[in-house]
């Protein structure tokens, strides 16, 4: 699967000071040298993303770890050594390499090392850190597939390196070890139960809106994630009555639930149907997100599923996909 020709092509370009889009384990990264000021700040011209929002530094290997921030803690080390390569990000004090671009001007970085062979593969080649957000449009959908990066920023990247499908399909979950405690500022593939277990104790829970107690990342808007379609949550038992609501005013609605929970399929309705693994859910809503969107869908349906596992990162983004946008 790893095509060694465009991973040297895409390490030259990287070398040369540009953009280049490549698959992750979680979803596909926009990726620029981490100590290359211009070159980051394309990446945030290409995504329209306001430069006060930091960017995770990709690594090709654990031991890099030291190099790019400073007093790692006993307990960030347990859990990079435990988790990465994987879907984990932490936030620790920036060391001297990192520019404050990078960082939106804060003193922290986050780090993570991802799970998959041709990210490795180009930052192994490459060598050094790559800055990469999500390869989408600031706000918008993150992209689990090539295609899906060229139709969001099309010309803009200096090259996109597909490799195929991301498998685990939501965002790094994101540990701060800057505070007086560990704390999750984003949950995402790795399992808060799986992280407690390495740690050893409990860890405080983000917040999603601004009203709600909680820890709250910078950057973290309670909108994103969200397609053009308005998505509006109910419980799943409610799915079928909300939706004739709604179809009974003309409009053209979606439905995203489990199979017990659909209505029949109708004239106007766009049902849409969660597989029961939550693995195989976090690995598909973002495409399933799309497809509302391609199939002129104005608004979706929703129902959350049960908040533990993955269930509690495809929750977060379903509810920021739902909330109020700026
Ligand atoms: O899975 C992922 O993490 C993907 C792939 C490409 O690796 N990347 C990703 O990046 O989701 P992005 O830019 O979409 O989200 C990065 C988030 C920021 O929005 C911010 O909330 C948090 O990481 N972050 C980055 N640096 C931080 C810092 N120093 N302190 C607190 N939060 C930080
Ligand atoms: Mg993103």
């Amino acid at each position: 699967m790893i095509d060694v020709d465009s991973i040297a092509r895409a390490a030259k370009i990287l070398r040369q000071g540009g953009v280049v889009a490549f698959p992750t384990e979680t979803v596909y990264g926009l990726g620029a040298d981490a100590t290359d000021v211009n070159a980051v700040s394309r990446i945030f011209a290409i995504k329209g993303r306001p430069t006060s929002h930091p960017l995770i530094v990709h690594l090709g290997h654990t031991e890099q770890l030291d190099a790019w921030a400073d007093d790692v803690p006993p307990a960030a080390r347990r859990l990079a050594e435990r988790g990465w390569p994987g879907p984990l990000s932490l936030v620790l004090r920036r060391s001297e390499r990192v520019p404050l671009a990078v960082t939106g001007g804060l003193e922290t970085v986050a780090l993570r090392v991802p799970a998959h062979p041709v990210a490795l593969a180009l930052l192994r080649e490459f060598g050094g850190g790559l800055a990469a957000p999500s390869a989408n449009r600031f706000g918008s959908v993150s992209p689990t597939t090539a295609r899906h990066v060229e139709e969001d920023l099309g010309d803009a990247v200096d090259y996109v390196v597909d490799g195929g499908p991301c498998d685990v399909g939501v965002e790094s979950t994101i540990v701060d070890f800057t505070g007086a405690e560990p704390a999750i500022l984003r949950p995402g593939g790795l399992t808060r139960e799986a992280i407690e277990l390495v740690l050893g104790q409990e860890l405080r829970a983000p917040g999603v809106g601004p009203g709600e107690a909680g820890v709250r990342a910078p950057g973290q808007h309670p909108s994103h994630y969200a397609p053009r379609a308005r998505v509006l949550l109910v419980a799943p038992s409610a799915v079928v009555e909300e939706a004739g609501r709604w179809r009974s005013q003309g409009h053209r609605v979606g439905t995203l639930a489990l199979a017990v929970h659909q209505p029949p399929p109708s004239e106007g309705l766009v049902t849409l149907t969660v597989p029961e693994a939550d693995e195989d859910y976090a690995r598909t809503i973002y495409g399933l997100l799309r497809e509302f969107d391609r199939r002129g869908c104005e608004l979706v349906i929703a129902a959350l599923p049960p908040e533990r596992g993955l269930g509690l990162a495809i929750a977060d983004r379903l509810r920021r996909a739902a909330a109020p946008r700026g």
